[in-house]
């Protein structure tokens, strides 16, 4: 069984107050028996405060980007080690903010995983097409690539601290979420994918989360899909009493 994970990316929102008092809202408001993960993703600057904020809870922490290199003379970058020192247990690789804003390749994204797994750190990650692509029939061959690419030569072992989400890019802030049919139907072209690179059981265990407008008002249809293992939010996870309604789905 795949252990449902809800998952808030805060992009570069909120400052040192806001985080804390956003993380320490959502900790009180989390009912303790349902059985699903729930993660919150930081800017660097607020990862601290928000550890502190969460601790004595299930509430896991991830950091949104990373530098492959574990040291060394590259400004600006924030290292696997220091992710982890500071309690972090995910990191978001391969976020298509990353890979078009800030031309992050299949290269980097696959170094950045090899190098988070390494230093202990679990993986969520992102793939997805754009609007174009998907219009020119290329989403499968998108997914397929940067599937390939960006799980180059991992274990099967370390495929086990990794999770894939997949993120239609024209899903992404637009309030255009993908259909549930549309979303399955991608997850399972990906979950196919693993099985060819990896194996059955990898591709079985493998969670699958669904990330594009997730919305409290949406994410029933979505968890519905028997390949849907959870969700990456953006804009709603900003919302304690929202974020919460998304984790929460289902039961209210
Ligand atoms: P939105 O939920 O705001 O569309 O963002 C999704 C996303 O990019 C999460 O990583």
């Amino acid at each position: 069984m795949r252990t449902p994970m809800i998952a808030g990316n805060w992009k570069m929102h909120l400052t040192t107050f806001e985080a804390m008092e956003l993380a320490a809202a959502i900790k009180n408001g989390i009912s303790t028996d349902l059985n699903r993960e729930v993660l919150i993703a930081p800017s660097f600057t607020n990862l601290q405060v928000v550890k502190k904020a969460i601790s004595g809870s299930k509430i896991l922490l991830s950091a949104q980007n990373m530098c492959w290199e574990e040291k060394g003379a590259f400004t600006g970058e924030v290292s696997p080690l220091q992710l982890k020192d500071i309690g972090c247990d995910y990191v978001i690789i391969g976020h298509s903010e990353r890979r078009k804003i800030f031309y992050e390749t299949d290269d980097m994204l696959n170094k950045k995983v090899k190098s988070a797994l390494k230093n202990g750190l679990k993986i969520i990650f992102c793939i997805g097409e754009t609007i174009e692509e998907r219009e020119n029939q290329q989403t499968y061959n998108v997914l397929k690539t940067q599937v390939n690419n960006g799980l180059k030569d991992i274990t099967d072992f370390e495929m086990s601290n990794l999770v894939i989400a997949y993120e239609p890019v024209w899903a992404i802030g637009t309030g255009r979420t993908a259909t549930p049919e549309q979303a399955e139907d991608a997850h399972i072209f990906i979950r196919r994918e693993i099985e060819r690179i990896f194996n059955k059981h990898i591709s079985e265990s493998i969670r699958i989360l669904y990330g594009g407008s997730v919305k409290a008002e949406n994410i029933d249809d979505l968890m519905a899909c028997k390949n849907i293992d959870g969700a990456l939010v953006g804009g709603e996870s900003l919302k304690a009493e929202k974020f919460l309604r998304v984790i929460n789905y289902m039961t209210k």
